[in-house]
């Protein structure tokens, strides 16, 4: 099967091949999802092949608003509506517990509850109401790789596997939604994203957040996290917001392999590059390397391959939890030290 590439005049078509349940991946102002109707359990099924995907690990419903949230979970609380107000449409995934049968297993991973999200995308709000059916949507890449951030990404890993792309150009905010579980006493936060703790704090008080404590002994509570995740071919070195870098590109300078260097524009003004050493920019502040850290992953897999890649850390702030808690998944948790040995 040759996968379709679709512009956002072909939504029709898209809509087309999702009812007759195939694939097609969808753009989100986040990343990339892999989307089949969720009410076709067969179509859903082959989202998990599709990806490589472990089937205990469950799946985002997308959807256009609250009203299609209300058919499946049980009745919702003042604060989910709040959040709903407040977020939607967003980078919000709200995890509620379901009516019983609401959903196929398939989609939950056999849970009680599932995660529901309202992705801030026409394109893709215009398909999920063509088709007429809320859409599980993945992020669309082969599982444990970077999730994709442009449609050729979504290309490379699932060519041959899916029915089509819908391609709406770069997503802007580049790493995935937060996921709060509303299914637990205290709102819990499972996977840090755009919209921050401080944000949900502000509309309806507390949240516990499961992610900041990073190693060994971090039990994941989405089960989706504790795969290895975001991984390119290439081990990723962190270069910490307070190491040195110019004690990271001496070190680079003298490995015999060439290195990749990820970092923001100025970190490196006044530095010189060593002559093994490939630069991917992650532009000028912290939104835009959210934005570019996948895609700077991937472009040192396929366009430039390194032996090894010292990526820019930032503190663990705001924005900072969700691109340090993906950098550091893909990083194994290794940071960059000056007795470094590739
Ligand atoms: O930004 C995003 O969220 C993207 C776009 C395409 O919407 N989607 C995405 O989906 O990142 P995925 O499947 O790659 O990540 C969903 C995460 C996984 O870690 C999964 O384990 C968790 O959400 N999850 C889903 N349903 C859950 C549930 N009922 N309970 C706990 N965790 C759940
Ligand atoms: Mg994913």
């Amino acid at each position: 099967m040759e996968t379709k590439i679709f512009k956002p005049n072909q939504i029709s078509e898209a809509a087309a091949a999702i009812k007759a349940g195939q694939l097609v991946a969808f753009p989100t102002e986040t990343v990339y999802g892999l989307g089949a109707d969720a009410t076709n359990e067969a179509a859903v099924k082959q989202v998990y092949l599709a990806k490589g995907r472990p089937s205990d690990n469950p799946l985002i419903v997308h959807v256009t608003g609250q009203a299609t949230v209300e058919q499946y979970a049980q009745p919702l609380s003042d604060k989910a509506q709040a959040l709903i107000k407040a977020f939607w449409p967003g980078s919000l995934t709200l995890i509620f517990k379901l009516q019983p049968g609401a959903l196929s297993p398939a989609v939950t991973g056999g849970l009680q509850t599932a995660a529901f999200r309202n992705p801030d995308n026409q394109v893709t709000l215009d398909l999920i109401k063509e088709a007429g059916v809320p859409l599980v949507g993945p992020s669309a890449n082969t599982s444990g790789k970077p999730s994709p951030t442009l449609a050729k990404h979504v290309y490379h890993d699932l060519n041959g596997k899916i029915a089509g792309i819908l391609d709406d150009g770069p997503t802007e905010v580049g790493v995935e939604s937060t996921v709060l579980d509303m299914s637990t006493d205290v709102p819990t936060i499972l996977r840090p994203g755009a919209v921050t703790e401080e944000e949900l704090e502000a509309v309806i008080g507390t949240v516990r957040s499961t992610h900041h404590k990073v190693g060994a002994t971090e039990v994941p509570k989405a089960p989706g996290m504790k795969y290895k995740h975001y991984a390119p071919n290439a081990q990723v070195y962190i270069v910490d917001h307070v190491t040195d870098w110019a004690a990271a590109l001496k070190w680079a300078g003298q490995q015999d392999d060439a290195i990749g260097i990820m970092a923001l524009d100025h970190t490196l003004s006044g530095l010189t590059l060593p002559q093994n050493a490939e630069f991917f920019s992650l532009g000028r502040d912290l939104p835009s390397a959210s934005h570019r850290l996948f895609a700077g992953l991937r472009h040192f897999d396929l366009e430039s391959p390194v032996k090894g890649i010292l990526a820019q850390g930032f503190s663990d702030e705001g924005l900072g939890a969700a691109y340090m808690n993906r950098l550091n998944k893909s990083a194994g948790q290794v940071h960059f030290t000056k007795d470094q040995l590739l």
